[in-house]
């Protein structure tokens, strides 16, 4: 692996399972004796903490543009902050969401999503490898118990689920999240040592 670190990000609906993934995969490359760093999207920092309450609210009433610019500015944030200097150190760096999400997710509030990536592509590190856990929509919000966010909705994740099977790249992969927990971490996994093998 090159100096210049390594970013894997997990994407997918709600209740695809992408955090638990996350953590597989960051555990597993750790016994493997790489330095990871995992982290996530809404991120922690102040922008991503004050959409992670406003997506646990009970109404959507941000515009789409204006959500859009709330998860840049987080990114942007996330970027600076933790992505690149996780990465000028060396590290894998394993992101839970990352741009995509803001592709499919305000995409699916009628954004233009190719305009939305050329517009993250400006700042923010396009991922070496990225995995989107396919599941259906249906599936998906019956395994999540309850509502906790204002996106949790079938049609709405439909459209989300639409986007997302749009993305093309030699970087991206799809896995399929009906799967058991440690028959999607075996094919991550596989993957992920393949191309750290080939850097
Ligand atoms: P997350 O906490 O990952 O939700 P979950 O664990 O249920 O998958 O993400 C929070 C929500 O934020 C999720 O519904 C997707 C949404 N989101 C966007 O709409 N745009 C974005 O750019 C990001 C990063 C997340």
């Amino acid at each position: 692996m090159s100096a210049a670190g390594w970013l894997v990000a997990l994407e997918g609906v709600d209740g695809s399972g992408k955090s638990t993934q996350a953590h597989l995969l960051a555990k597993a490359l750790e016994e493997r004796g790489f330095q990871v760093a995992l982290t996530q999207e809404p991120s922690s920092g102040p922008a991503g903490q004050r959409l992670r309450r406003y997506l646990a609210g009970s109404t959507r009433h941000l515009s789409p543009a204006v959500e859009l610019a709330l998860f840049v500015a987080d990114r942007r944030e996330h970027v600076d902050r933790m992505i690149k200097p996780a990465l000028a150190a060396g590290r894998v760096v394993i992101t839970d969401r990352y741009y995509y999400s803001s592709v499919a997710y305000q995409g699916a509030l009628g954004l233009d999503p190719a305009r939305i990536l050329a517009l993250n592509e400006t700042f923010a590190p396009r991922p070496d490898l990225v995995f989107i856990l396919t599941l259906p929509p249906a599936l998906a919000v019956a395994r999540l118990a309850r509502q906790r966010q204002v996106t949790e909705n079938r049609d709405y994740l439909e459209r989300v689920a639409a986007i997302y099977a749009s993305l093309r790249g030699p970087h991206i992969h799809r896995v399929d999240a009906a799967a058991a927990a440690e028959t999607i971490h075996a094919q991550i996994l596989e993957i992920t040592l393949t191309a750290l093998e080939q850097a």
